[in-house]
Formats: structure tokens, sequence, C-alpha cells
């Protein structure tokens, strides 16, 4: 029986095959951030003289990323990326996620809406049928944390403030549990629109485009429908 972590392993692997199929001189590859990503950034290393370089998605990959001698880019220097590889907390049958257990969901949204395709990868763990028993992080302007609070409390939510944590922009997080998500789509829209948030973990515009899933059996590859 393989552990979680192995699991997380064999995904991070598995996205490899697509970093060797667009590999080249003049391409820059997209890093998320979090565990998985981790393995993934590591298994990296062995093609950093076929790549130009790297953009990442927060300051502890962009941290490891370097540490491993792999080029680091601002996303103002890239035009095009043709993958951006990452995590998430929760994916649906849809490819919709919930993003943000490590508070890096704003900055993995811009740097996965640059890319071509989003390839997620997880342990199959976090497969879930509809999305919402993770609470859903939301990135918030400080001031704004409290008028925030009361608008996600009226849409059905219960947000509790992520204690002691900073985002790299300098932002809170608001970790939601109970929002209703029937149409997560809808929903990203509508919460991304409250004066004070600058985005919430939904990820539905549009989504993963694969998702490679660690199972006891091997990898489950899903495309988007
Ligand atoms: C970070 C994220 C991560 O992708 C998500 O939390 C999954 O992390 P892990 O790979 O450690 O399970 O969205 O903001």
């Amino acid at each position: 029986m393989l552990s979680q972590q192995e699991l997380k392993q064999q995904a991070a692997t598995a996205a490899l095959e697509f970093v060797e199929e667009v590999a080249g001189a003049d391409v820059v590859i997209g890093v998320g951030t979090g565990s998985t990503a981790d393995l993934f950034i590591d298994g990296l290393a062995r093609f950093k003289e076929k790549l130009r370089g790297t953009v990442a998605s927060s300051t502890r990959s962009a941290q490891r990323l370097q540490a491993l001698g792999i080029p680091v880019l601002d996303l103002n220097d890239v035009e095009r990326m043709p993958i951006y590889v990452d995590g998430a907390d929760e994916i649906d049958g849809n490819l919709h996620m919930i993003k943000g257990g490590g508070g890096a969901l704003t900055r993995e949204k811009i740097v996965a809406s640059v890319a071509d395709r989003f390839i997620c990868i997880a342990d199959e763990s976090k497969l879930v049928k509809r999305l919402g028993t993770f609470p859903l992080p939301v990135e918030v302007i400080p001031m704004a944390r409290a008028a925030v609070a009361r608008q996600l409390a009226s849409m059905g939510g219960r947000p509790a403030l992520r204690e002691g944590f900073v985002t790299d922009n300098g932002n809170v997080i608001l970790d939601v549990s109970g929002l209703p998500i029937t149409d997560a789509a809808a929903l990203e829209l509508r919460i991304n629109n409250l004066p004070g948030v600058v985005t919430c973990g939904l990820f539905t515009q549009p989504g993963a485009h694969v998702a490679l899933l660690a199972t006891q059996q091997g990898i489950r590859r899903l495309s988007r429908p």
C-alpha cells in the first residue's frame, strides 16, 4: 500500500512527461505551490539545461527552484508558457478545483492564466463529487477583512481568518466553510466581485486541462470534458 507521500511523488513524476514533451531552449514552465508541487520541482531539476526557465507561483516555490539551480523568471518577461503544473486541495469531474491551502492562490491563478494548459497533480483523495468539503480560501485586502467576512456569511459560509498568515502579496486569507457550491463557476465570479477580495480559491475559468491523479493502481488521467 503506497503512502500519500508516495502517491504525490507518482503524480509529480507523471507530470515530467509533459515537460519532456514541450522542453526547448526558449520554453518557460509555470510552477505551482505545495507539497506535490515541491516534488515536481525536485524532478524538474534534470531539465534545467533544456529550458529557458520557470515562473513560480510563490516565494516558497521560487526559493526551491533557485536552490536547485533552475532559473526563475519574472512573469512580466514571459509571454507564453505551454504548461502550468500545480496541485489542488479538491478537484471535481469537470476539473474545477479548490486551491489555496498553501495560501498562494492569487499568484497560482495569475501564472496559470498565462499558460496554455493547467496540469493538475494530486493523489486520488483530492478527487471529489462536489467541491466544498475543503474550506474555500479567499485572499482579502486587510482593511476589507470584516466587510468581506460579513458578505461571505450572508452567502451561507462560515469565514475564519487564517491566523498568523500573510500572503506573498501582503494580504490575509479567510477560509470559508459550509458554502453551498452548486455552480462553482458562478460562485467564483460572485466572490471575486466582492470589493476587497483579491481572488478566491475556486479555479473554474477554465480549471485544469488535465489531472494526473495517483492511485494505488497507478496514474488515473482525466482530461477536460
Ligand atoms: C497552494 C495550493 C496547493 O496546490 C494545494 O494546497 C495542494 O497542496 P498539496 O500538494 O500540499 O496537497 O493550492 O496554495
